[in-house]
């Protein structure tokens, strides 16, 4: 039986798309926590942000997480900054492997910045504030993370089959 798997990483790594093929790949459900937190309220993110705040989006985002524990056959994957809470960081390690993707921070401003979808980033100056929120963030990926994969010179298609490669490595090493 396979694991579950919990992608984790600062908006714009590509935690959906990877998620969505190693679902393909591994035959798991895949499951996004932003889209269960848009599910339970049918509001946008930007919406739920701007009515019930930062804090009331990581109520509902800890909610989400939480009831995943325990649950089995899925991918799962967590918005950059779920990793904020300590609750979170608990449950996330109890779902499943922890795989952080990482990438370039310029490519992950620029893909984060693509869609107008980010709240956080919705700042006089967005790179900046960017900046500012990875830095603070970084060492909580790395803290969390089981495997690390950085995706900068990897070719989009190819990055799934080889986070897969490298969680199948981190659990062979681990049993
Ligand atoms: C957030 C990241 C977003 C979403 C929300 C807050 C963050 O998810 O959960 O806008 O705090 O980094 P993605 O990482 O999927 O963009």
């Amino acid at each position: 039986m396979l694991p579950n798997f919990v992608l984790i990483g600062f908006m714009g790594c590509g935690k959906s798309t990877v998620g969505r093929k190693l679902a393909t790949l591994t035959g798991h459900r895949f499951l996004d926590t932003d889209d269960a937190i848009v599910e339970t309220r049918n509001l946008s993110i930007p919406d739920i942000f701007s009515k019930l705040g930062e804090d009331g989006f990581r109520d509902l985002e800890q909610r989400v997480i939480e009831d995943l524990v325990g649950v089995a056959g899925i991918v799962l994957s967590s918005g950059g900054g779920a990793i904020l809470r300590e609750q979170n960081r608990e449950a996330l390690k109890k779902i499943g492997i922890v795989m952080w993707l990482d990438a370039d921070p310029d490519i992950l401003f620029e893909r984060a910045t693509r869609t107008g979808k980010r709240p956080l980033l919705n700042t006089p100056n967005p790179r900046e504030t960017f900046d500012t929120l990875l830095a603070s963030r970084r060492h909580l990926y790395e803290s969390l993370a089981d495997v690390r994969f950085d995706s900068t010179h990897t070719e989009q298609e190819d990055v799934a089959r080889k986070v897969l490669e490298e969680a199948m490595r981190f659990r062979s090493r681990r049993n």
